[in-house]
């Protein structure tokens, strides 16, 4: 068997099928299994990836990087500064060069339109490592992490997103559970529901998949049910640091608390977050919107008692980030990359 997506870009899962997106996942849960057997077969040795990243990284970079060390392959960072990429070379230019000395491309960056053009113009497989309007790579992980902490198939889960609705997780959210036929709802007031695009998209992978799309400010009856909850930053890279105010107003009551996980009415419920998040004062941005807002002194998009307690598994996520871009670029660079082939003899 040949890899089904080899020399695959993965852009935004849009152009990716559910047998497609299954096949990623189950090839995560593979790697993650030979790396903690000590049998990890390395499949991309004497390959070179290009790590660009416009916006700035802790878990993106890092699980690129760890990924493709243990796969045998090499990486090159090109950070917000320090290259000609935006200020003195175009986005197509920069693909062409990459494309003749890397063997694949990550990018991080703003508008969608910059990785679209970077995949159009290298001849190299392209990954979408977080741009405003998606972030592909996040959802392997998110939903690898679902499976190691719910028992029936996902077509009974139910996951609620609350926050934001306009940003790249929440999009990204979107898609993905109407794709695998999930409960799939974004509770998000109506100036920050996601755009009709992105709930039309997900409403025609419904039609398909039997998903249930929901999307409403109603927080009650959202939550009602969960058997996870999911938030992100307030505002996200990118965003002028003004929007705090507009977005504290309206998404106060999106928060997750003790008391909002209480109104799922569901002892299992799991809290998930894709990291970084405000949930106390140990970062500059939270420490700022809590001396101009004292009730958000024990976190903002979510509480501290909540993100620290056991139905927390952010952590989960944040580590199933490295396995599940192991196993994105093992599927686009190597022909023999299957769930079985990826452990050594
Ligand atoms: N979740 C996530 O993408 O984290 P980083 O911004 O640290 O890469
Ligand atoms: N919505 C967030 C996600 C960070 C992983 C941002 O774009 O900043």
């Amino acid at each position: 068997m040949t890899s089904p997506l080899y020399n695959r870009h993965l852009l935004s899962l849009t152009r990716h099928t559910r047998d497609e997106v299954n096949y990623l996942l189950e090839l995560s849960h593979a790697v993650k299994a030979a790396k903690r057997a000590g049998r990890e077969r390395q499949l991309l040795r004497g390959k070179n990836i290009a790590l660009i990243f416009e916006k700035t990284s802790t878990r993106t970079r890092c699980a690129f990087e760890v990924a493709a060390a243990d796969q045998g392959a090499h990486t090159t960072y090109l950070g917000p500064t320090g290259s000609q990429i935006g200020a003195k070379e175009s986005i197509p230019d920069t693909a062409r060069v990459l494309g003749r000395m890397y063997d694949a491309i990550e990018y991080r960056g703003f508008g969608q339109e910059r990785v679209e053009a970077l995949a159009e113009y290298a001849g190299v497989p392209v990954f979408n490592g977080l741009t405003d309007e998606y972030h592909p790579t996040q959802m392997i992980a998110d939903i690898m992490t679902i499976q190691e902490h719910y028992d029936g198939p996902l077509t009974e889960c139910c996951l609620v997103y609350l926050g934001d609705g306009r940003n790249n997780m929440a999009n990204s959210l979107l898609l993905i559970g109407a794709k695998l036929g999930m409960d799939i709802r974004i509770a998000a007031p109506r100036e920050l529901q996601p755009e009709q695009q992105y709930v039309e998209l997900a409403r025609r992978e419904a039609a398909e998949s039997g998903a249930r799309v929901t999307v409403s400010d109603d927080v009650a009856a959202c939550v009602k049910g969960a058997d996870f909850l999911y938030t992100d930053v307030w505002v996200s890279m990118g965003e002028p640091p003004e929007e705090w105010q507009r977005r504290i107003d309206l998404l106060t009551p999106y928060r997750i608390d003790a008391e909002l996980v209480a109104a799922t009415g569901n002892p299992h419920v799991k809290v998930m977050h894709c990291l970084p998040a405000y949930h106390d004062l140990g970062t500059e941005v939270g420490r700022q919107v809590a001396a101009q807002h004292p009730r958000f002194s024990d976190g903002i998009e979510i509480s501290h008692e909540v993100f620290e307690s056991a139905r927390s598994i952010v952590f989960d996520e944040a580590e199933n980030r490295m396995h599940s871009i192991k196993a994105i670029m093992v599927a686009s660079l190597s022909a023999e990359a299957t769930p079985e082939g990826v452990y050594s003899a």
